[in-house]
């Protein structure tokens, strides 16, 4: 469904719940942030590419928009944005990219696209199975714009490389996050995994 080898078990769901959801807000408002400032930066770098410049300055604002809804819930229910802390999952996939990199810019498009991927899977996820409904509804609003960004970037990466070495690129990062995320431990993050 969202072009990931590795599919979250539903019993994900109920586990980081009990964890904490202001845990998890306070994560996934940092995943938005981080997801905005990753948007700009690749319009700094990339000046020459008309489709990038032109296409992410509206991700980068949606991203920003996410970020305020998703602080104001976390306030809403009492919680506050924590200190951010380094994410296994980012730093699975730029230590394990980066050992078979060929290009910059389609490693930084084609990741952008496999993680846009994996948090319209969790929040698709979290709206089905959430017992918080309130909360879920929430995730319900939020993925399909995900969903858009996942598409985007795999349409930015299509635009600026050749098929084939796009392809194959692409299956070898759709494997490392597969593996990375399979081995992630289990936390209130939106990247967290079972172990
Ligand atoms: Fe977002
Ligand atoms: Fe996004």
């Amino acid at each position: 469904m969202f072009g990931l080898l590795y599919d979250t078990p539903v019993e994900w769901v109920a586990r980081v719940e009990a964890l904490g959801l202001l845990a998890l807000l306070s994560d996934h408002a940092h995943c938005e942030l981080k997801a905005a400032a990753t948007m700009q930066a690749l319009i700094a770098k990339n000046c020459d590419h008309e489709r990038i410049v032109q296409s992410l300055p509206e991700v980068a604002q949606e991203e920003l928009q996410h970020f305020q809804l998703v602080e104001e819930e976390l306030r809403r229910r009492g919680g506050r944005l924590a200190e951010q802390t380094s994410s296994p999952y980012a730093d699975g996939l730029q230590k394990g990219a980066a050992a078979t990199r060929t290009s910059l810019l389609l490693d930084r498009l084609l990741l952008s696209h496999l993680i846009e991927a994996r948090s319209a899977e969790r929040f698709h996820l979290l709206a089905q199975h959430l017992e918080d409904r309130d909360l879920a509804q929430l995730y319900q609003g939020l993925m399909p714009s995900e969903s858009a960004h996942r598409v985007l970037f795999l349409r930015l990466a299509q635009d600026a490389f050749p098929a084939e070495p796009v392809a194959q690129r692409l299956r070898e990062l759709q494997e490392l996050e597969a593996e990375v995320v399979s081995r992630l431990p289990l936390e209130a993050r939106i990247h967290s995994g079972m172990a």
